[in-house]
Formats: C-alpha cells, structure tokens, sequence
C-alpha cells in the first residue's frame, strides 16, 4: 500500500500561513517540495489550492472540500478526506508510486496525521507571525531520522533544514490531537 506523507515548511513558532498565503519567500523549500512531491498524488485542502491558484504540474492533484459542486481545471475534488485518500491510493498503483502526499494546509494537516507514515518538514528558521500552525508532533509517535541544515540562497528568506521523522508507533488516532508543539 502507498504509505502517506506529510510535507510542510515550518518556522520555529510552528506557523505555516498568514491570510491564506506562505508567510516567507522560501525558493529553495519550493524546489524540494516539488522534488519530493513530483509523480506521486497530491492531497490540498481548498484553501491550500486556492493560495496556489492551480493544478500542481506532473502531480495528480486532489483537492478536498465538502462542497460537492467544486471543481478546478485538472484537479480532482473529493468531499472528505477518506475520498481523497482512496483517490490517492487509486492514482498512486496506476503510477507505480509508493507514497501519497498530503501538503496541507492546517485543517488537512491536523486530520491526516494519524494516518501517515512520515512527515517532511522543512523547519524554516525564523519565528513569524500568522493565523495556521502546524499540528504538534508528539516525540512518542514520530522519531527524526535525519536532518540537514541548510543556509539560506538566493530567494530564501532564513537559513532553514530538512528533517524527516518516521512513525515509531502503530497508527494512533490521537496522534495530531494530543502531540506537543514542534520542538
Ligand atoms: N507552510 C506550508 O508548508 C504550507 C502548506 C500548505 C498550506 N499552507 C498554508 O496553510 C493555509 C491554509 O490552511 P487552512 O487550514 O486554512 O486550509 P486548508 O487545510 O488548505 O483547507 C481547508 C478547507 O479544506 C476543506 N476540508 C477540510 N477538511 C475537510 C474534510 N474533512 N472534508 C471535506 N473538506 C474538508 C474545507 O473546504 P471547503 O470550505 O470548500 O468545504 C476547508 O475549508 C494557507 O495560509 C497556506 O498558505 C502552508
């Protein structure tokens, strides 16, 4: 089965958007998420998909919103999560690929998080102000298993690093509910 991955920037006070934008300019996460994302099926909520503004190239895009009359140019919308995921997984055997991708925004974070597998996290170094915060990852779920630290190039705002955690323990419902803040 496709295992399903979180992929999300995230500054040191735990924002990921302000008015439903990305609180930094962040060149250098764009490229990586769009390495680490490309050929596999993407899950957005609405709202992340509206701040994009379009289908993601490369990407099946599946954009999940309870109203069951929205529909985009090249995307597919499903009216909850589970539908999305089952797209997902659909999309990802067609493919041949091993992972869905679930790239936000909070609402989505927070809902899938008990259901994935591992969490990409691009720790943006910088505390900013905003109104969406990533779910708290609790350290008896998720263990980091690697991190590089990268210094800010050009079209980067702050110096940032790449960390992955992978899930230590079985698939717990509380897991984004109860977990404490990132770091
Ligand atoms: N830093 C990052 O890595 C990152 C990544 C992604 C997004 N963001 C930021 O996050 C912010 C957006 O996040 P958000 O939490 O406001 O919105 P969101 O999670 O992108 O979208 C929320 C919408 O998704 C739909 N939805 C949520 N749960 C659903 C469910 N169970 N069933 C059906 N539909 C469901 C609803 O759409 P309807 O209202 O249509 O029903 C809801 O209004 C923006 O600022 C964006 O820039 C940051």
């Amino acid at each position: 089965m496709p295992r399903i991955l979180l992929i999300a920037a995230v500054s040191e006070n735990g924002v990921i958007g302000r008015h439903n934008s990305l609180p930094w300019r962040l060149k250098s996460d764009l490229q990586h998420f769009r390495a680490a994302s490309l050929g596999k099926p993407v899950i957005v909520g609405r709202r992340t998909y509206l701040s994009i503004g379009k289908a993601l190239a490369g990407r099946t895009t599946i954009v999940v919103s309870r109203d069951r009359a929205f529909a985009a140019p090249g995307i597919l919308a499903a009216s909850s999560l589970d539908a999305a995921v089952a797209a997902a997984r659909g999309d990802a055997l067609r493919r041949s690929v091993d992972a869905i991708v679930v790239a936000g925004g909070a609402e989505i974070y927070s809902q899938a998080m008990p259901l994935a597998a591992r969490l990409l996290i691009t720790r943006v170094h910088c505390r900013v102000e905003g109104d969406t915060v990533f779910p708290g990852i609790d350290p008896a779920v998720w263990r980091e298993t690697s991190r590089r630290e990268h210094a800010p190039a050009a079209g980067d705002d702050a110096p940032f690093a790449l960390i992955t955690y992978e899930r230590q323990a079985p698939p717990v419902e509380a897991a984004g509910a109860h977990g404490l803040p990132i770091e």
